[in-house]
């Protein structure tokens, strides 16, 4: 029975999903939302406090500040309550509003960014930010997920070595990106394994963490207008890119099974199974990693209008599309939702 007393004392390591049955295709989802903050950040979250702690830079009256897309704001926000730090979190309008609430109900600021930067879209206009708060008082403590190895430390210490042990025949892990902490800091740890494992990465299209164009991202978590300072593509054996509409299609497809995931799980699942629809894959092991849950997400992938104000009236087959909608079902009563309009999305 765990009994804590902090709210970082707890994570739950050891839960797969198994998606055979769902997906057709050998994989393994190991499930990172069950823990305080409800996402994988609380462990880089963590690792980034001690190590900032330990080297001084973090001392009583310190104000952390970091720019998050909503998770590690939130596990930032849980770390801060419980230790007695103020935060600051600079994220933009694609933050869902439920996790913008989550951090100010744990007592933390917010400040949302409305306007991409000439150059960097969203995230570069969210670090001048964070560089500014920074210039202008010396109490403000910036982390930087972006470029700190104790982001990717986290996972080469706790992740990959949970993944291992629960697979000792591993083969194949599916791993997103968005610093690339998860990704560097798992695909550090199984190159010096004592069997060889294909780390694959997955991102998002319009993402330009490994090259490319940029282009409208509107589910937060995975890829970057920004190419992230940790990513070191050697570590990285093959790269799978997935639409956001595939992204929407699996997590609803998941949620009809009973799951309910958030937005990089619906990319990591669904470039994994593509993947291994197209490669000789049935007798390997294969995990993919799941950051969070959905609840996050119902205003956003789970809302079948903004679903379909995105990405069109098609995206969702008639038996994957959730019932959320602004419609009013006689047969069912009132249903309300909030949509945003169409020109309130914020493209990077
Ligand atoms: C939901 C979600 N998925 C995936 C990621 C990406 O993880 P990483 O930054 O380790 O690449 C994040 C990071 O914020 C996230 O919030």
């Amino acid at each position: 029975m765990p009994v804590i007393s902090s709210p970082l004392g707890f994570n739950e390591e050891r839960l797969y999903v198994d998606l055979r049955s769902i997906f057709g295709q050998p994989l393994f989802l190991k499930c990172e939302g069950f823990n305080f903050a409800g996402s994988i950040k609380l462990k880089a979250a963590s690792e980034m406090v001690e190590a900032a702690e330990r080297d001084g830079l973090l001392r009583p009256g310190s104000v952390l500040v970091e720019s998050s897309s909503g998770n590690l704001g939130v596990a930032l926000s849980i770390i801060a309550a419980s230790k007695g730090y103020r935060f600051v979190c600079v994220t933009d309008n694609r933050c869902n509003l439920s996790t913008r609430r989550l951090m100010e109900a744990l007592g933390s600021r917010v400040h949302i960014i409305s306007e991409p930067a000439a150059n960097g879209g969203f995230l570069g206009a969210r670090i001048d930010y964070v560089r500014a708060l920074c210039a202008s008082d010396h109490r403000y403590v910036w982390l930087n997920q972006y470029a700190n190895p104790n982001n990717w430390k986290a996972h080469y210490r706790t992740t990959a070595p949970a993944i291992a042990a629960a697979f000792p025949r591993l083969d194949l892990l599916f791993i997103g990106t968005g610093t690339s902490g998860t990704l560097m800091g798992c695909a550090r740890y199984f190159r010096t394994w004592s069997r060889p494992v294909r780390v694959i990465a997955v991102d998002s299209v319009g993402s330009v963490a490994f090259g490319g164009a940029p282009g409208r991202r509107m589910i937060p978590g995975l890829g970057t207008s920004v190419r992230p300072d940790l990513l070191d593509e050697s570590y990285v054996d093959d790269v799978v890119r997935v639409e956001e509409v595939d992204t929407i299609r699996a997590c609803h497809r998941l949620a009809r099974n009973g799951f309910l995931f958030g937005g990089s799980t619906g990319t990591v699942v669904s470039g994994a199974t593509d993947w291994l629809a197209t490669h000789d894959a049935d007798a390997l092991t294969a995990v993919a990693i799941a950051p969070d849950l959905g609840e996050r997400y119902l205003d956003t992938i789970y809302q079948t209008n903004w679903v379909k104000n995105l990405y069109g009236d098609d995206v969702l087959d008639a038996d994957e599309s959730i019932v959320s909608s602004d419609r009013c079902d006689p047969a069912l009563g009132a249903v309300t939702a909030t949509v945003p309009a169409r020109g309130n999305q914020r493209v990077s």
